[in-house]
């Protein structure tokens, strides 16, 4: 939807002009799965789906907000009392980053807010992150507060561990704000220092959906951060990002052979980022798509975190690609979708390849969504 339909939109309802639109995009993890909370390497690219929101300055302490993409649902709270809303859950991304923000700039103030976002939901594509990014992008401006992209990003992943109740690392929030147009962008996620890196023009980044609704994602998630938690401590180590594979060989012994299998995870999926980052810059596709495929494989060996369907299209898709491109299941895990990178002119026969097997081998509908890399929300 553009600029100005939105406005006339927010004009309807609040009976005002707006002062601005901001917009936030989803993400695309390429590689580095579950590394960002043990200080790791990821690999994301901001996709061209993702949140707006419209608002104007109120002259009280109210933020009211209209969803919509929920049937114009309203929610209004006052920046001095903010509660966690059991009725409308979608309102606590907003009272949360509201929460945040008030804590650490107390000159904000009211708001009318208009959202509406095309990321799709529950797919592990981070419509949550591009939601909280945009709202904090429409705060800080029309309040003045010179909030920079990695500012932000730290508040949005505040408010959901404290408040929305996910203990999610930094990695969506951050692509969110500082993605770069036609670029993925590596992150260390220990020292937040940022690499934007061109993706090649001969491949193009293709998701594949999976609908599977995606169950038990909070508790598996905070669960693998656990055994994470424990990994490095039986190392010794303050994070697994300290740790290599012959330390974690010579203490395999001392370990439950869970936690052995999620360290290793972590360890080579670090490994593997860096080396496929390096090797893109290059074009050199083959030890893109082998680090990606050995990424699925750590995914669905020892992390865990992978479900039939998606293992799947892993599967075919790989088979029409070979090691002209690479692909993996992305984000979360649990459901949600596979990424692919794939050379132009193989883009129509994954989505052949998909249409022809996935639904009669698993009875579900995928959809895929070719997609362009695009500019961050605080991203300059
Ligand atoms: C979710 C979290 C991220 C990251 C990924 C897995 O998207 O929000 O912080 O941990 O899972 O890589």
């Amino acid at each position: 939807m553009d600029n100005q339909t939105l406005s006339s939109i927010f004009q309807r309802h609040f009976g005002e002009v707006p002062a601005l639109v901001a917009h936030a995009p989803g993400r695309v993890n390429l590689i580095g799965e579950h590394t960002d909370y043990n200080q790791g390497f990821v690999f994301p690219a901001a996709i061209n789906f993702g949140t707006w929101v419209v608002a104007t300055k109120r002259n009280d302490d109210k933020i009211h907000v209209i969803a919509m993409d929920y049937d114009n649902q309203e929610n209004q709270f006052s920046l001095s009392d903010i509660q966690y809303d059991n009725e409308q859950s979608w309102s606590n991304y907003v009272r949360g980053v509201v929460k945040v923000l008030k804590a650490a700039y107390a000159d904000v103030g009211g708001a009318n807010l208009l959202v509406t976002g095309n990321v799709p939901q529950g797919a592990g594509l981070s419509s949550s992150a591009s939601f909280e990014i945009a709202i904090l992008k429409v705060m800080s401006t029309l309040y003045d507060l010179h909030l920079d992209g990695v500012k932000a990003a730290l508040l949005g992943q505040k408010a959901e561990n404290t408040f929305v109740g996910c203990s999610c690392g930094i990695m969506d929030q951050l692509i969110s704000a500082m993605g770069n147009e036609g670029k993925a962008m590596l992150l260390d996620c220990q020292s937040f220092a940022i690499e934007h890196s061109p993706l090649p023009n001969t491949h193009q980044i293709v998701i594949i959906n999976s609908n599977v609704k995606r169950g038990l994602v909070d508790s598996e998630y905070n669960l693998r951060r656990q055994q994470c938690e424990q990994g490095a401590s039986l190392l010794g180590v303050a994070s697994l990002r300290e740790a290599t594979m012959d330390m974690l060989e010579t203490a395999k012994v001392h370990m439950p052979d869970v936690v052995y299998r999620r360290a290793k995870h972590i360890i080579t999926e670090n490994q593997r980022t860096l080396e496929a980052c390096e090797a893109l810059k290059i074009g050199d596709m083959t030890t893109v798509s082998k680090a990606m495929a050995a990424s699925h494989v750590s995914m669905r060996d020892d992390f865990e975190i992978t479900v039939p369907p998606i293992d799947y299209l892993v599967e075919i898709i790989d088979e029409v690609l070979g090691s002209s491109g690479g692909v993996r299941m992305t984000g979360g895990g649990f459901g949600g979708c596979v990424v692919a990178l794939a050379p132009t002119d193989k883009v129509d026969a994954v989505k052949h390849v998909v249409q022809e097997k996935y639904f009669d081998r698993t009875g579900y509908h995928a959809d895929i969504y070719v997609c362009n890399a695009s500019q961050g929300a605080f991203a300059s």
